[in-house]
């Protein structure tokens, strides 16, 4: 979270970072900032609030200069505020920092920075590192940031400059994200590519513990001992239109409308109706390999981790490989049982979650394979992951993930097919009839699409609702924890989802006249026993909206209103069933007059624990 920007070049730097922060606000949106050179001085603006707000507070009082920093923050230490937002200084601004990430011995080393004379002015962990590169400063400013960071535990990307030192910003990263822009004449940083990708197509991905140093004219980068690194440019070849709105009002609703797209995209090249093999691309994992795997785990965070719920329910429905999801906060700090034998999958949209991130280490440590489904390439998790496969979904930038989680279920399906058919454990009909489904499902997705007024009528009328309940049993209840989390996240109405077996173990004790029951009934094997289900809620006043396959038309004896999706294979009908969730919580949160694209504490990629 929080999103950080430089500039070194011959142009106006503020604009070129207040526009670039623009493309970084998904990253947190509490407070934005910049400091700007000019004539042996920083100069800064920085304000509480939205981007808009630094924007007018450039507009009115400039800052001219050709090298600066900016930041776009998600609070963490400290409440937002002017005084906290980046950029931080030390005592005489000679020397300015942005800072993604948590400095977890801030207070230690506050004390000591305290006891030497330096006075605070923020609440923040990132003002320690300002005073600290002063105190430590001695000849240049390349030497300070060195000597400070080995003295920092946690996680940081920072971009620092220094009056002492003019003419050069300085980049460092470890466990946070950051990426080197090289231009013409001029070269920036930036959390995410979106930020830069006006500018330059060619960046350096640096690594944990690398240190950049950029000229006008020149990067440098240096490894944690000093000595130069050879890097790789990386040429990013989407379109800097791949990351703006395109005609819609938020980015979310652009990007419920690109998933038929986006699941094209994910399956072409590696299964088609023609070919008869699942072509996994960068999975290494042959046959010999999995027959030593005795263990596989799952671990994601929010929606990523529903996606590998239904990861789970698929490996080992046709692979027979006893699988565990888990949320990856609770995995790593619980002592699972791992070893060589063990493959963990990942899941993460951003590659950069934290929690995630940590926990795939934390398997690689004890010998374990991990590999990775992750959207971003060239993220930390695909480049530490054994085995990587992109669910090539095209930049995500509202912060409800939408086309990244139906990819991630077609990426789940792809694996655990390819597993299935491996350890022979389905047939080469099972799996056909399994792939047909799912080359199907960007054409069930548009029909879900074309029923898009008729969920925004629904959601205009009900938008004043407080409490709804999900329910749904096998996949859809599933589908049903990831749409109560959309509906939650975006338009801040409560919702749970139930396993609908599970409700009257209590929770039915809340259902009154009137309560607005979501009932997942696309499961044909279940549908009986969701009907009773349906019947138990209706019975105490519950108002049902219901969702499933056409040929189950029976719902309608029960529902007071229905949804359906196309006729599909059970297994495949959560892709299509979440589109509908996804519309419905889009236009609960736009009646609400919800900021969509920005949901109130959250940030896109969460990159502290
Ligand atoms: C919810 C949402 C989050 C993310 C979670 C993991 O709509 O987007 O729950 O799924 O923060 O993020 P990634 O997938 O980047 O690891």
């Amino acid at each position: 979270m929080c999103g950080i920007v430089g500039y070194i070049g011959d142009k106006n730097a503020s604009p070129i970072l207040v526009e670039g922060l623009k493309k970084l606000e998904y990253r947190g949106y509490d407070s934005a900032g910049v400091a700007v050179y000019d004539d042996n001085k920083i100069n800064i603006r920085k304000k509480k609030g939205r981007l808009a707000i630094l924007d007018e507070e450039v507009q009115k009082n400039p800052v001219k200069g050709s090298m600066g920093i900016g930041h776009t923050r998600w609070a963490t230490h400290g409440a937002p505020s002017d005084i906290n937002s980046h950029p931080h200084c030390n005592g005489d601004c000679s020397i300015a920092i942005v800072h993604n990430g948590i400095i977890e011995n801030y207070m230690e080393l506050k004390e000591e920075l305290i006891e030497k004379g330096y006075r605070f002015l923020s609440e923040t962990d990132t003002e320690v590192i300002a005073h600290l590169i002063d105190y430590l400063y001695d000849t240049d400013i390349l030497s300070a940031v060195q000597a400070a960071v080995k003295k920092l535990k946690g996680s940081f990307a920072l971009g620092v400059m220094s009056t002492k030192d003019p003419g050069k910003i300085i980049a460092i990263r470890k466990d946070s994200p950051l990426v080197v822009g090289l231009g013409e004449r001029e070269n920036f940083i930036a959390s995410d590519i979106p930020a830069i990708l006006n500018h330059t197509r060619r960046v350096y991905l640096l690594d944990d513990n690398e240190i950049a140093i950029l000229t006008q004219d020149n990067v440098t980068v240096l490894d944690k001992y000093g000595e130069e690194v050879g890097k790789q440019v990386f040429k990013v070849d989407w379109d800097a239109a791949d990351a703006e709105k395109g005609g819609y009002d938020y980015f979310m609703h652009k990007e419920i409308h690109e998933q038929p797209k986006a699941l094209r995209d994910t399956m072409t090249s590696r299964i088609s109706r023609e070919n008869d093999d699942i072509v996994l691309d960068q999975i290494k994992l042959g046959k010999e390999e999995l027959e030593e795997i005795n263990k596989v785990y799952i671990v994601a965070c929010g929606t990523a981790y529903h996606a590998g719920l239904v990861g789970k329910f698929a490996i080992e429905k046709y692979a027979r490989i006893p699988v565990e999801t888990e949320i990856a906060s609770e995995f790593r700090y619980r002592n699972p049982i791992i070893d060589e034998k063990t493959l963990l999958i990942v899941l993460s949209q951003s590659g950069e979650t934290a929690d995630t991130l940590a926990a795939m280490r934390q398997v690689k440590e004890h010998g374990g394979r991990v590999m990775a489904i992750t959207n971003v390439i060239g993220s930390t998790i695909s480049r530490e992951a054994d085995d990587v496969m992109y669910t090539w979904a095209g930049p995500e930038i509202a912060v409800a993930s939408t086309k990244a989680y139906t990819t991630q279920l077609v990426c789940v399906y792809m694996i655990a097919l390819h597993l299935g058919l491996l350890k022979e454990t389905i047939t080469k009909d099972y799996a056909d009839k399994i792939r047909e489904a799912l080359l199907r499902a960007p054409e069930d997705i548009e029909y879900v699409l074309k029923q898009e007024e008729k969920i925004k009528e629904f959601a205009y009328k009900n938008f004043k609702v407080e409490d709804v309940f999900f329910l749904g049993r096998g996949l859809d209840n599933y589908v049903a924890m990831e749409g109560s989390l959309k509906m939650k996240e975006i338009s801040y109405i409560h919702s749970e989802a139930y396993p609908a077996g599970e409700l009257k173990h209590g929770t039915i004790a809340l259902v009154v006249d009137g309560t607005i029951i979501i009932a997942l009934c696309t499961q044909e094997e279940l549908f009986e026993k969701m009907m009773s289900n349906i019947k138990e809620v209706k019975a105490r006043g519950a108002y049902i909206l219901a969702f499933a396959q056409e040929k189950n038309k029976a719902i309608e004896k029960e529902a007071d209103e229905v949804f359906y999706i196309k006729d599909t294979e059970d297994d495949i009908a959560s892709i299509a069933t979440v589109v509908y969730l996804q519309i419905l919580a889009y236009y609960l949160s736009v009646a609400r007059g919800c900021d969509v694209d920005k949901p109130r504490n959250l940030a896109k990629s969460v990159t502290v624990e």
